[in-house]
C-alpha cells in the first residue's frame, strides 16, 4: 500500500542540503566549500583541507598551527585498543581489521557523546581524524609481523602516517619528500566526495543519533566494495592479471560482454560523465612519483596508458561515457610507493574520514534532518492462509 517515488540506487533522489562539496559531472568540477579540487591539491596539507570541510572556511596560520597540535594531541591509541589487533589472524584483510577496530573505539570513548554539545562533536571528530593514521598504519604492521611504531606528531599527517608505515626499529627511516608529497595529495583527492554510498551510510547510520565512532565504522564497511573504495585494489589487481599490453583487447571486449560480469576496474562513475577531475591530477603525479622511485612495476603504467587509450576510443566507453575515475590512477601510485594492495582502500578510509566527520556534523546541525527511513513497494504476497505446521 502507499505510492511513493521509486528510486532504487537513489539515482534522482537529493537526501539532504549540504554546503561541502559541490560536483558538476558533465563538466568534471570538484569543489569543497567552493575551493576547487586543483587548487586544493596542489597548495594544501592534508589537515588545511580537514579543516576547511569541517569548518567552513581555510584556517590561517595560526588556526592551521592550532589545529595540528590539538590533532597531534589525540594520535595515539589506548594501550587496550592495541589488543584488539592481536585478536585478528595475520592473513584478515586490513579493511576488515579497520572495521572492527574503528567500531571498537565506540567502547572507549564515552566523553565524547553529547551529539547536542559542539565541543564534543568537536572532540570526536579530532579523535578520528588523528587516529586513523595511527590505526592504518597498525593494520599494515600486524598483517607483516612487525612492532607498531607510535606517532612522530612533529610531522605533518602525510608524512607521519608514512612514518608510522615504514619505520622499523634501529632504522633510521626518514620519509622520502617525494612520497611525502604524493601521499598528501592522494588523501586530499579522497577527503569528501558528497553523498556517496559510504557517506550515505554514515548519514544514514548516525539519523538515529547513534555513536559516531561505530557510524564511522558502517562507512569503513561501504566503501569496502569493489563498485566503491575497494576499486582501486581491483584495478591493481586487474593490471596485474592482464600483465601485458597485448591482452588489452580480450579485457575491453570482455567488459562490454553482457553476459559476463567482469567491468573494467577504475572506469565510470554514478556523477561524473566526464574526466573525474581527481583523476587527471594523479595522472601527472603518476609518472612523478614513478619517475623519482625509478620501480619496478612502471610496466603496469604502460599497461594503464594503454587501456585508458584504447577505452576512451572505443564507442561503448564514448557512448556511455566511461572515463577513468580517481581509483584509475591511485593504485598505481600506491604500489609505486611501496603500499601493499590490500592497503589501498584503507587509505581511502583515512583520507574520508575527513568528509565522513564533515558530513555527519553538518547532518547533526540541520534542523530538518530526522532520522532516515526510506519507504519500499512491497511486491510480495497479499493475504494468505495460514496453515499450522503439523498440517504443512
Ligand atoms: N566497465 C564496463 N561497463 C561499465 C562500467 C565499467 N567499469 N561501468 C559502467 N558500465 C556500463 C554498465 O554495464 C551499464 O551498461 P548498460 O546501460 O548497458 O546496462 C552502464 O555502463 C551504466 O552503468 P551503471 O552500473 O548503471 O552505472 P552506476 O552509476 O550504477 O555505476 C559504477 C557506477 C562506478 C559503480 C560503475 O561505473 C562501475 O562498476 N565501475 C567500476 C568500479 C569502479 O571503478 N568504481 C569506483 C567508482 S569511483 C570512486 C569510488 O566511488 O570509490
Amino acid at each position: 500500500t502507499g505510492y511513493f517515488t521509486y528510486d532504487p540506487g537513489f539515482t534522482s533522489t537529493a537526501s539532504c542540503d549540504s554546503a561541502i562539496t559541490y560536483i558538476d559531472g558533465e563538466k568534471g568540477i570538484l569543489t569543497h566549500r567552493g575551493y576547487k579540487i586543483e587548487d586544493l591539491a596542489e597548495k594544501c596539507d592534508f589537515l588545511e583541507v580537514a579543516y576547511l570541510l569541517l569548518h567552513k572556511e581555510l584556517p590561517t596560520q595560526k588556526q592551521f598551527a592550532d589545529y595540528h597540535h590539538e590533532i597531534s594531541m589525540h594520535t595515539l591509541l589506548h594501550e587496550q585498543l592495541i589488543n584488539f589487533y592481536k585478536g585478528f589472524r595475520r592473513d584478515a584483510h586490513p579493511m576488515a581489521v579497520m572495521v572492527g577496530v574503528v567500531g571498537a573505539l565506540s567502547a572507549f570513548y564515552h566523553d565524547s557523546l553529547d551529539l547536542h554539545d559542539p565541543d564534543q562533536r568537536e572532540l570526536a571528530s579530532t579523535r578520528l581524524i588523528a587516529k586513523m593514521p595511527s590505526m592504518a598504519a597498525m593494520a599494515y604492521k600486524y598483517s607483516v609481523g612487525q612492532p607498531f611504531v607510535y606517532p612522530q606528531n612533529n610531522l605533518k599527517y602525510a608524512e607521519n602516517f608514512l612514518h608510522m608505515m615504514f619505520a622499523v626499529p634501529s632504522y633510521d627511516y626518514q620519509v622520502n619528500p617525494v612520497l611525502a608529497k604524493a601521499m598528501n595529495l592522494i588523501f586530499i583527492l579522497h577527503a569528501d566526495h558528497e553523498q556517496n554510498a559510504s557517506t550515505s551510510t554514515v548519514r544514514l547510520a548516525s539519523s538515529s543519533s547513534a555513536n559516531p565512532f561505530a557510524c564511522i565504522a558502517a562507512g569503513i564497511a561501504s566503501l569496502w566494495g569493489p563498485a566503491h573504495g575497494g576499486a582501486n585494489e581491483a584495478v591493481l589487481n586487474m593490471l596485474t592479471q592482464i600483465a601485458d599490453k597485448s591482452r588489452i583487447p580480450e579485457f575491453i571486449k570482455r567488459a562490454k560482454d553482457k553476459n559476463d560480469p567482469f567491468r573494467l576496474m577504475g572506469f565510470g562513475h554514478r556523477v561524473y560523465k566526464n574526466y573525474d577531475p581527481r583523476a587527471q591530477i594523479l595522472r601527472a603525479s603518476c609518472h612523478e612519483v614513478i619517475e623519482e622511485l625509478s620501480v619496478k612495476n612502471e610496466h603496469l603504467l604502460e599497461i594503464a596508458l594503454e587501456l585508458e587509450k584504447i577505452a576512451l576510443n572505443d564507442a561503448y566507453f564514448v557512448e556511455k561515457k566511461l572515463f577513468p575515475n580517481v581509483d584509475f590512477y591511485s593504485g598505481i601510485i600506491l604500489k609505486a610507493m611501496g603500499i601493499p594492495t590490500t592497503m589501498f582502500t584503507v587509505l581511502f578510509a583515512l583520507a574520508r574520514t575527513a568528509g565522513w566527520v564533515a558530513q555527519w556534523r553538518e547532518m547533526i546541525e540541520d534542523p530538518i534532518q530526522k532520522i532516515g527511513r526510506p519507504r519500499q513497494r512491497y511486491i510480495g504476497p497479499v493475504q494468505r492462509k495460514f496453515i499450522a505446521l503439523e498440517q504443512r
